[in-house]
């Protein structure tokens, strides 16, 4: 069973697929790895550690050829598309809810395609859950950009010079970014309210030392724990509640997100108007259109003052780190589809259905389990 590991061709993507410890472990597994020259360099893996791993190095154009899975990071272009075998499994952030013509184009071309992004959310998944992986270290470095950016300290000193009081943290959407946001916040010393319209979460919220900030606004959840899209009065009702209390904060770390849905608008612009110059809006839904009226996507933007970040990609810019939990989650699926290091693909299986966005033959749908 051979697993090849192209160099990611997105823009900005600095992450790799597989990293060699990983690599290790695959040929300790019964799997022979390929690599494509540099794929790990970016992230800070030299060629040389894959080598000593195990991998073959292979040269861009051939890498997957002959390969029965290719592991990826994020989507593949047309080009790489077409070099795919019929039959070979991909597997990858493949954005199955808003890539339709990517889906449809790995159809065609006969490829069986595991989305990241698709791996139900159940206890047995846990290790393969590449979403919450990538969204701690989006959390954390949101942060970390945001302590840059304002021309305040996070903690509260106290010095001889007098005391300084801490920066006032927001956070919004207590999700698995969110959470560790407050988390790292917290760290820095910073007093932190947060806000989540599933009322689930104001336990944990509390749970990290931040405050529940009540909006009023209360969403639904739904059945694998993520939020239904508000009503538009409910929307309505959200802006101008926040409208009110975004101005009492110097950060605002933005992550709500519905799946699938363009990002709910959450901070108006006439918010940002009201808020202290020097203030700074971290947008993690900025992919997705971003929470903040005043977000460019993929750009850090200054408007009435206050520092807009839209970065669409902040897991790449720790490539080391989310390269390393993203290849541990991309083994254990690989052990789930391929056990032993021999191809076994179950679409009885929860996982191996759910996972599945392109290439699954027609079958009955899977048994339900139950959600963690
Ligand atoms: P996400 O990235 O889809 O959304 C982030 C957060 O935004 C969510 O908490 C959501 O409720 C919130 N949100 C949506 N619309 C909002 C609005 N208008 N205002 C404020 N907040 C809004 O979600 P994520 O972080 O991927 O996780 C969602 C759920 O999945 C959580 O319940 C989490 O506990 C659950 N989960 C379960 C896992 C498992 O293995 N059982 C693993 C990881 C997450």
């Amino acid at each position: 069973m051979l697993v090849a590991v192209p160099r990611e061709a997105g823009a900005g993507e600095g992450r790799v697929a597989l990293i060699p410890e990983t690599v290790a472990r695959l040929a300790a597994n019964g799997f022979e790895v390929a690599v494509e020259r540099g794929a790990g360099a970016a992230a800070g893996f030299p060629d040389e550690e894959y080598a000593n791993a195990g991998a073959a190095l292979r040269e861009p154009g051939p890498v997957v050829g002959g390969a029965d899975i290719v592991v990826r990071v994020g989507r593949p272009t047309p080009e790489e598309v077409s070099a795919l075998a019929p039959g070979t499994v991909l597997i990858g952030f493949l954005a199955p809810l808003t890539d339709r013509e990517g889906i449809e184009r790995l159809e065609r071309q006969g490829v069986v395609a595991f989305a990241m992004e698709s791996i139900p959310r159940i206890t047995r998944a846990q290790s393969m859950d590449a979403l919450s992986s990538q969204a701690t270290v989006a959390g954390y470095k949101a942060v970390l950009i945001a302590a840059d950016r304002v021309p305040k300290l996070f903690p509260m000193l106290m010095t001889a010079a007098g005391t300084i009081a801490p920066a006032r943290v927001l956070v919004m959407g207590a999700g698995v970014a969110g959470l560790q946001a407050i988390a790292t916040a917290r760290r820095l010393g910073a007093v932190v309210s947060a806000f989540d319209v599933r009322p689930a979460v104001k336990e944990q919220v509390e749970s990290l030392g931040a405050k529940f900030l009540e909006l009023g606004v209360t969403g639904e959840e739904t059945e694998g724990g993520y939020a239904r899209e508000l009503t538009p009065e409910q929307q309505a009702q959200q802006q101008a509640a926040l409208e009110e209390r975004v101005p009492d904060f110097d950060v605002v770390v933005t992550t709500a997100l519905v799946p699938g849905r363009p990002a709910p608008k959450l901070i108006p612009a006439s918010a940002v108007a009201n808020m202290r110059p020097g203030s700074c809006i971290v947008d993690l839904a900025a992919e997705a259109g971003g929470n903040c009226e005043l977000t460019q996507p993929g750009n850090e933007v200054v408007r009435e003052g206050v520092t807009i970040v839209g970065f669409t990609n902040l897991p790449s810019e720790m490539a080391f780190h989310a390269s390393q939990l993203y290849s541990r989650n991309v083994f254990a699926l690989l052990q789930h589809l391929a056990p032993g290091g021999e191809l076994n693909l179950d679409f009885g299986d929860e996982i191996t259905a759910g996972a599945c966005v392109a290439g699954k033959p027609d079958i009955p749908a899977p048994s339900e389990e139950g959600t963690a």
